[in-house]
């Protein structure tokens, strides 16, 4: 009896014993932080991130260290994320945790970080723009679609222009097709939010705010060392904030310019019939109901929707085109999908996307290869998480590499080659649920200008080839395009692509 007692004492002891020890093994593991490179004194690994493409540095370095990473940004710890399944895990179980954004100091100019949705704090300001914006300028589908028209209208006429003229110098009547494509995009945004185009009018005003924004998206893309060092914020050693916080004035001044014109219009009798996102914005800021924006804020979101509208969906249309160009058999049968559903009709219709279906294939796959925003918008965590057995701390920075995911081995057969026909039988779109292709992010905080980018992405592409036939210019061949990236607002071709269209035996 005696015995059996001391055994069970013993037993129990060696039980709780080793309940302890698995407790504490699980607490470690839960505590250690992902794999990855290791660091400097003081800088950490900044020097990892490589330049200006980072995106493409830290799809290599996952070969290392897995496609779940650590980097030591100088003070700023940052998770990166670079699988569909690690995305998968991330969005799924903790998006609220990473809702919050972590804005570069070089546009805390201003209060653009207080301002704009992109990079504000999550919270219910952010919640009310983006409700904003969703109703009064993503979705409104009749003005929208008649703008839409107009646009790709004005950058077909402005390609043949561009084209006369090359050969009016004695060219081949090549062009330099992202000046079309970023036009239509900026005109797009000018009509959607002040209704009417900015750039090739006879204002100036356009041409200066332009210009603002050129600068300050070139200040905005260098890597900046107060954004990992805190301690250097206030002498701001680059000078980029201050570079930046001139450009942004000037920016806000031309907007300002817009809005008074227009408030004096509405004291006036004269009654407007089309109702723009300025007159939104203006009418939420006497809004005491649903909430208040600010006079500078009006300015911010505007400014902003420049910068997320435009560069953004031009990049895409230009390496549609660039991936076309080196497959000339794809841009063929796109073709002659676009000759059986739209036919001898003159213009591509909104309503003959649905049926486009092959042409829907060719936007996925640019979007696989060419996520605009590479690293979507930094993340950064609200609360510590458990996310994969690692413990992420409270102020984390996170990138999800939507470039190095589009690209992900696992996910992808072939995951380097151009080809559409991935798509044909496959059931994914870039909603925010597959997560093997997110070019325009997931969750809350997703890319609220998804909608308007896919309905313009699908006129312009189809609009493009049913009018032209594509060449390139008799020095490049198929396999010598250039197909290196620049970074701005958005990563886009470093050489622009030059093309000649001719136009196609159709009547417009
Ligand atoms: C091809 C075109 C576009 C691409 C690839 C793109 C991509 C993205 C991405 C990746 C994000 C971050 C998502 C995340 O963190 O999960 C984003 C956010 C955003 N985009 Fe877009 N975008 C495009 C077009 C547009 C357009 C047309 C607009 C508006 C006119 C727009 C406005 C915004 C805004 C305001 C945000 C911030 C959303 C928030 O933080 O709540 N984007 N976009």
């Amino acid at each position: 009896m005696e015995c059996s007692c001391s055994s069970i004492f013993w037993l129990t002891a060696l039980a709780l014993l080793l309940v302890l020890v698995l407790k504490k093994i699980s607490h470690t593991s839960t505590k250690s932080l992902p794999p990855g490179p290791p660091g400097w004194p003081v800088i950490g690994n900044m020097l990892d991130l490589g330049g200006v493409m980072p995106h493409q540095t830290l799809y290599k370095l996952q070969l290392r260290y897995g496609p779940v990473m650590w980097l030591q940004l100088g003070s700023i710890g940052t998770l990166v994320v670079q699988s569909a399944k690690a995305a998968a895990d991330l969005f799924k179980s903790h998006d609220l945790a990473i809702s919050d954004r972590r804005c570069p100091d070089v546009v805390k100019v201003h209060g653009y970080n207080q301002g704009a949705i992109s990079v504000c704090r999550y919270g219910p300001y952010w919640r009310f723009v983006r409700r904003l914006y969703a109703s009064e300028l993503i979705n409104k589908q009749i003005d929208g679609m008649t703008v839409r028209r107009k646009c790709i209208d004005d950058m077909i006429r402005s390609i043949e222009e561009e084209t006369e003229a090359s050969r009016a110098r004695g060219g081949l009547g090549e062009v330099i097709v992202w000046q079309s494509l970023f036009l239509m995009t900026f005109n797009l945004m000018g009509n959607l939010i002040f209704s009417k185009d900015l750039l090739g009018s006879d204002g100036k005003e356009g041409h200066h705010f332009l210009d603002a924004m050129n600068n300050i998206v070139e200040w905005a893309g260098k890597p900046n060392v107060a954004d990992f060092l805190p301690f250097l914020k206030w002498v701001d050693p680059q000078g980029l904030r201050r570079a930046a916080s001139k450009e942004m004035a000037q920016a806000l001044e031309v907007v300002a310019g817009f809005m008074q014109e227009r408030e004096k219009e509405r004291c006036s009798e004269k009654e407007k019939i089309e109702r723009d996102f300025l007159d939104a914005l203006l009418e939420s800021e006497s809004d005491e109901k649903e909430g208040k924006i600010s006079y500078q804020n009006i300015k911010i979101i505007i400014v902003e929707a420049f910068f997320g509208g435009t560069e953004t969906t031009s990049s895409v249309l230009e390496w549609t085109l660039t991936e076309l160009l080196r497959k000339p058999e794809i841009m063929r049968k796109a073709q002659g999908e676009l000759d059986s559903v739209v036919g001898a009709k003159s213009k591509v219709e909104e309503s003959d996307i649905d049926k486009l279906v092959y042409l829907q294939t060719i936007i996925k796959e640019t979007l696989r290869l060419h996520p605009s925003l590479p690293l979507l918008v930094p993340r950064n965590t609200l609360e510590d998480i458990n996310y994969m057995g690692y413990w992420i701390p409270k102020n984390t920075q996170v990138f999800v590499n939507a470039w190095a995911i589009g690209r992900d081995p696992e996910f992808w057969d072939d995951p380097l080659t151009f080809k559409p026909e991935r798509f044909l039988d496959a059931n994914i779109d870039y909603k925010g649920q597959i997560f093997g292709l997110i070019p325009f992010g997931s969750g809350r905080r997703m890319c609220v200008g998804m909608s308007m980018a896919h309905r313009v992405l699908h006129l312009a592409v189809a609009s493009l080839l049913h009018y032209f036939d594509w060449e390139l210019d008799g020095n490049i061949i198929p396999e010598t395009i250039d197909m290196n990236e620049r970074s701005g607002m958005a990563v886009r071709k470093l050489v622009p692509l030059k093309a000649i269209p001719r136009r196609r035996r159709m009547e417009r």
